[in-house]
């Protein structure tokens, strides 16, 4: 499949059918670096396709780290432990990823080399002073471009911290983690609100040990992991965008098989609740302390939904998508989310932009943003162009706000998709198919 830099999406009656969704993006992040520490060969199945991911595997490669796929896509990974990895001879390269960057920093400050991780234009421009103080207060030093990338990394001997971030981020709490398991005593991390759980879960999957004490949670210096064998999930932030357009859309159903459930993920489930759709939750099974399972969403009512502050930190990658529920009809108000102003693009100001092309009404606040869909009997929005600016999260919820449209949209920077969601839109076909086949 070859994406295109501008996508053209028609307007869709209904969604409906049945699909698996790529191999989680975070999760796949982690237990490849993992597996790159541990002591052994580990085998990841069903690993997350999208460029991010690639970015984390090319950057372990230049560290010396033996990666392999094997023609049905599983990777595997032959373990340096945490003594092994090279000093590489060429900038790391992360691409447009926040958490290769951010995650191998972690690492890396633990490493008694000195390296350069660079970033596309994107991820130049983000905010790394999060990462940054606390490896330097673990004793790594480290340069930036005024507290942005690139990151030159001086790596060594390092001691543990208790660090307390000021806003919630996964990121930054992976990062001290990684950096703990290299550092003399043990290392605490207290956070501001619970954010994604996956690397103390996959610590423990290769054989370490997190402990999670309500907020707080500590690794001790000096572990050793084992090589495993895993399987991914579906990304359930992937899944989003469908979850969302059968809760929009009059007379649609979609059902996600395999999709990663873990309880600090799916809080977009009862937000969809909220907002009127029929959504059913089935746990098959856990594996390497990930939950997951199948989940289905049914449109039935479109009502006023808000987001408060309390809620962002566990929708922070969904928000996008649920702005687009609202272009086909009931209303949106997101607040306190002012953290979209440092992902992939400026995600409040692009939203609303792309919006506002489409002929949807929406509004752009300092920390939000406000989404009103076409109340009963009124027109359909008229459609136009969005530019996605390069995020991929932007180019999907466009492309599911598109098909309340009165006519074809285009979506300018649709290949972004690749960055997590490469068969996006041959999925958007499937599903417009089935829903229509007529
Ligand atoms: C991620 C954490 C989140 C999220 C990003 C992936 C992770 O970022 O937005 O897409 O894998 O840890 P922050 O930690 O910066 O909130």
């Amino acid at each position: 499949m070859t994406l295109l830099s501008t996508a053209i999406v028609a307007p869709a009656g209904r969604l409906s059918g049945r699909l698996r969704v790529p191999g989680d993006k975070s999760i796949s992040h982690r237990y490849a670096i993992l597996a790159a520490l541990a002591d052994g060969a580990s085998t990841i199945r069903h690993f997350a396709p999208g460029a991010d991911c690639r970015s984390t595997l090319a950057c372990l490669c230049a560290l010396g780290v033996d990666v392999k796929e094997d023609p049905g896509g599983a990777i595997t990974i032959l373990g340096r432990g945490f003594d092994r990895w090279r000093s590489p001879n060429v900038p790391l390269d992360a691409g447009n990823s926040g958490t290769t960057m951010r995650l191998l920093a972690g690492v890396l400050a633990g490493h008694a080399f000195s390296s350069t991780i660079v970033g596309d234009s994107s991820l130049s421009r983000r905010p790394m002073r999060r990462v940054i103080a606390p490896l330097e207060s673990m004793g790594a030093r480290i340069d930036s471009l005024d507290g942005r990338p690139p990151l030159t990394i001086h790596g060594g001997r390092l001691h543990g911290i208790a660090h307390r971030p000021d806003t919630p981020s996964a990121q930054v709490k992976s990062a001290v983690l990684l950096a703990g398991l290299h550092a003399e005593g043990t290392t605490t991390l207290v956070e501001p609100a619970k954010t994604r759980d996956h690397t103390e879960r996959a610590l423990v999957a290769f054989g370490g040990t997190a402990r999670v004490d309500g907020d707080a949670v500590s690794v001790a210096g000096g572990q050793r992991l084992r090589g495993q064998t895993l399987t991914v999930p579906g990304d359930f932030s992937s899944a989003a965008f469908w979850l969302v357009g059968a809760a929009a859309l009059p007379g649609s159903r979609i059902h996600v098989d395999d999709v990663g459930l873990n309880p600090t993920r799916i809080a977009l489930v009862d937000v969809l609740r909220r907002f009127g759709a029929r959504v059913e939750v089935t746990v098959a099974g856990v594996e390497a302390g990930e939950p997951r399972g199948a989940i289905t969403v049914e449109h039935d009512r479109t009502l006023a939904l808000e987001v408060g502050p309390d809620e962002v930190p566990a929708l922070i990658d969904e928000l996008p998508a649920i702005g687009a529920l609202a272009a086909h009809g009931g209303s949106v108000e997101v607040r306190g989310a002012a953290e979209l102003r440092v992902k992939e693009s400026d995600r409040i100001a692009t939203l609303v932009a792309g919006f506002r092309a489409l002929g949807i009404d929406a509004e752009e606040r300092p920390d939000g943003f406000a989404v009103h869909g076409p109340s009963n009997g009124a027109p359909r929005p008229a459609g136009g162009v969005a530019d996605a600016h390069g995020d991929h999260r932007m180019a999907m919820a466009f492309a599911i706000a598109a098909l309340a449209a009165d006519r074809p949209c285009r979506i300018e920077g649709a290949d972004a998709v690749a960055i997590s969601y490469p068969g996006f839109f041959d999925a958007l076909d499937e599903l417009r198919r089935e829903g229509d086949p007529g």
